[in-house]
Order: structure tokens, then C-alpha cells, then sequence
């Protein structure tokens, strides 16, 4: 049970945060409403008002007596917006404070949660975008967008997330959620660069952002998480201790020296699997351009994990593009691992560079979960839920 406030932007999805408020009263948190001028287009506060048994606040202006932004900021445990709007994000990021919802969010220093929803162009902008990073920098938790179909009778990314995914955001907040307190993780993600000469590399089309998101949600369920990351513009998540490497080699060093004692490694890293034998110290000339590449094989991260037993439990990813499963499940065997999470890159719209991902979880003991399609934030819970179970299941020690 939470003291909470719940912001409602003008959307058309506010709708949809009536139903949330009322599982949030139904499972015994006491909410107050805030809503927008534009909220209130959408939706009557009346709704709000007969469900939580309180008064729906709607202005800087009613009560000046009772200065409700700064009371609100204080008494609440934590700050729901739902559906967050555009200009909500834009506004937020920017710290404008113009109406009673965006100075309780300015004024609070207690964790806030926030649901975009939008038409797809908007969501995709890079206004909206950067305003998003800017957020996710400060701590503030964002239930990504699902894709489905939107209000402009199209399907896109932009529609507000699911229930449980929201509700999810908001207890690990809360610390309701402290499955991996005092444990530690390890969790390798991103790309990495193999360099040909000082301004040319053999990479891939990785951005690290199912590993980050895993990271994300390890440290929300308490655990302590190193992340090493490999070159990509996605943000490490706040409160997660990052090692910024650029080659297979430097996330082989880092992860094998973070490694010894961590109760459970993630290896999401996409590593090169080869560089170039010689890496050229100045840059390779047009006319003198070599017609063919040598290249070597990098020293392989999660075998040697395995091969060492440097940690307890040891979590390979597998992107393939066909026979995913049989390849995976080869791997989990020819590297010791206690369990692989397997994505088919193949598919349009998931895997590298995309907001979705679909994974399966093979486990050592033979245990095969589906975590089916979802935005990588919502993965990142199920593959922590599916984790633990298979944890259990190898160990027989509960988280
Ligand atoms: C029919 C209609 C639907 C809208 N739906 C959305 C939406 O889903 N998401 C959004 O960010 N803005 C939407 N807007 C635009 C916002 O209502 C507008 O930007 C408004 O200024 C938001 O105010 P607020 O953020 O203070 O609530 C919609 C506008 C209309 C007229």
C-alpha cells in the first residue's frame, strides 16, 4: 500500500488510466488524481473522484492556502503519469512548470513513473526522443510504448503499455520488488568495435538496449549491477556502476575482472567474433588499400566465463536468423551455460536497433519459457522472472 499521485495528461488514452487507478485503489494504495486541462477534455474527473473517495485536483489556484504542488510532492511515495503526453515530456524535461501536474513533478524528489502514449510520428520524433533520454538520464522510469493500433487507425509504436507492465515500473520503484537484493550482476551489452585503422572497424548493428533494459531491471530489483557496454549512444541506466569499453578484448578484460563472485552474469554483449590481425596506426590510403583482411579470432567472453566457473549462474543471448533454437541450445552446451536467451533477428521490426524483441529462455535443465514480443523494458521483467524460476529449478536455492 503507497501513497501516490497520479498525473493524467491529455491524451486519448487517458481513458485507460481510469481502469489503472482503479486496480491501483483495488489493491490498496491511496491515490490522488491530477489532471491536465487537456485530461480533462478526455475524461471527466468525476470518474476519478468516485473511485479514490478524494477530490480530483485540477489547479495551481484552488488552494493556495494548502500549497498543493509542495504538499502532494512530499506526502506521495511515488508519481504516476499516464498516459504521458508529448508535450507533458517535452515540458518535464525542460523542468516548465505551468500547471499544478508538472510542478508536483518538478517538486517531488520521490521516484517518478511515466507511460507515453502518442500517434507513432510523435512518439518517433526527435524532439519527443530527446526528451526521453533526458528523462531516463535523471532516473525517471519510462514504460516504453506498445505498437499496435493507434487512435489514428493505423498501427505504430505509441500506444500506452499494458497494465501490468506499468503497474510492474511502478513497484520496482517502490522497492516492492527486491528479488536480487544483495545479489550482484553482471551484465555485458552493446557492440563492439574492432578497428582496421584509427577511423575505420568490424562491428555490428547492436545498441545494447536489451542489455541495458536487463541491467535497468536487475538494479530495480535490488541487485547491485556492473555493467560493461560496448560503443552505443543508448544510455546506461542511473544507478548502475558502467564500464565503457570499445573492444572484444577491453570487454573480455573488464568482464572477466567483474566476474569473480557475481551471483549471476547476462552476456548480451554482440561481440566480434574476429578482427583484423594488424589494425593499421595510421589511416589505410585509398591506392593502398589491402584487396583482402586477415583476421584472427577474439578471445570468446562466455566460454571462458564458463570454462572458469567465475560466476554462479551464467546467461548466454543468442541472435540468430534460422534454426535459432538448435544453435542455441548447442551453444548453452558447448559453453557451459546455465541457461540461453535466444532472439530471432530475422524477424522485421525486433532485435538490433528496434524498440521490440521476441526471446525464448532454454534453461540447462531443459526448461524452455517464451517470453513472446514485447517493447525491451517489458522482456527485461519476464526474462528476470523466467530467470529466477530456472534459478530455483538449477540451485533448488529460492531468490
Ligand atoms: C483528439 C486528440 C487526441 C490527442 N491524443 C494525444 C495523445 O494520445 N498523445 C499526446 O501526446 N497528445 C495527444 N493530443 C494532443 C494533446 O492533447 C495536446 O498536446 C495538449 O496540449 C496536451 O496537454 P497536456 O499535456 O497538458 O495534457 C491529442 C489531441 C487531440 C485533439
Amino acid at each position: 500500500m503507497a501513497r501516490l499521485v497520479l498525473g493524467v495528461a491529455g491524451g486519448i488514452a487517458a481513458y485507460k488510466a481510469v481502469a489503472l487507478c482503479s486496480t491501483l485503489v483495488q489493491r490498496g494504495d491511496d491515490v490522488d488524481v491530477v489532471m491536465t486541462d487537456g485530461a480533462q477534455r478526455f475524461i471527466g474527473a468525476l470518474t476519478f473522484a468516485a473511485l479514490t473517495h478524494r477530490p480530483v485536483l485540477t489547479s495551481l489556484w484552488d488552494a493556495p492556502e494548502t500549497i498543493p504542488h509542495i504538499a502532494l510532492a512530499r506526502s506521495a511515495e511515488a508519481m504516476l503519469l499516464v498516459p504521458a503526453t508529448a508535450n507533458v515530456i517535452a515540458k518535464l524535461a525542460l523542468g516548465i512548470a505551468d500547471d499544478l501536474l508538472l510542478n508536483i513533478a518538478l517538486a517531488t524528489r520521490r521516484p517518478i513513473v511515466i507511460a507515453p502514449a502518442m500517434n507513432a510520428a510523435m512518439y518517433d520524433h526527435p524532439a519527443t526522443q530527446g526528451h526521453l533520454r533526458t528523462l531516463a538520464e535523471r532516473g525517471v522510469a519510462i514504460v516504453a510504448p506498445e505498437t499496435g493500433f493507434l487512435a489514428e487507425r493505423e498501427v505504430g509504436v505509441g500506444r500506452l503499455a499494458a497494465p501490468e507492465a506499468i503497474l510492474a515500473a511502478l513497484d520496482a520503484v517502490l522497492g516492492r520488488t527486491s528479488s536480487l537484493r544483495g545479489q550482484r550482476v553482471l551484465v555485458t551489452a552493446g557492440p563492439t568495435r574492432e578497428p582496421i585503422d584509427p577511423v575505420r572497424f568490424l562491428s555490428n548493428a547492436s545498441t545494447g538496449t536489451m542489455g541495458i533494459e536487463i541491467a535497468r531491471e536487475a538494479h530495480a530489483r535490488g541487485a547491485r549491477v556492473d555493467l560493461v557496454l560496448g560503443p552505443t549512444l543508448v544510455a546506461p541506466p542511473p544507478g548502475v556502476r558502467c564500464v565503457r569499453v570499445t573492444t572484444a578484448q577491453e570487454m573480455f578484460d573488464a568482464a572477466i575482472a567483474l566476474a569473480p563472485g557475481a551471483d549471476v552474469a547476462i552476456a548480451t554483449a554482440a561481440v566480434s567474433d574476429f578482427r583484423p590481425v594488424v589494425a593499421h596506426a595510421h589511416k589505410v590510403k585509398k591506392d593502398a588499400a589491402p584487396a583482402s583482411l586477415e583476421l584472427e579470432r577474439t578471445p570468446d567472453i562466455l566460454a571462458t566465463l564458463g570454462e572458469r566457473k567465475l560466476v554462479k549462474f551464467l546467461v548466454g543471448f543468442a541472435a540468430e536468423t534460422r534454426d535459432l533454437e538448435a544453435y542455441a541450445l548447442e551453444k548453452l552446451r558447448s559453453k557451459q551455460l546455465d541457461a540461453i536467451a535466444v532472439n530471432d533477428v530475422s524477424v522485421e521490426g525486433t532485435g538490433f536497433g528496434t524498440g521490440e524483441n521476441t526471446l525464448v529462455v532454454l534453461a540447462r535443465d531443459g526448461t524452455r519459457t517464451d517470453l513472446g514480443r514485447a517493447p525491451k523494458a517489458e522482456l527485461a521483467i519476464r526474462f528476470w522472472d523466467a530467470l529466477a524460476r530456472a534459478r530455483v529449478a538449477s540451485t533448488e536455492a529460492p531468490l
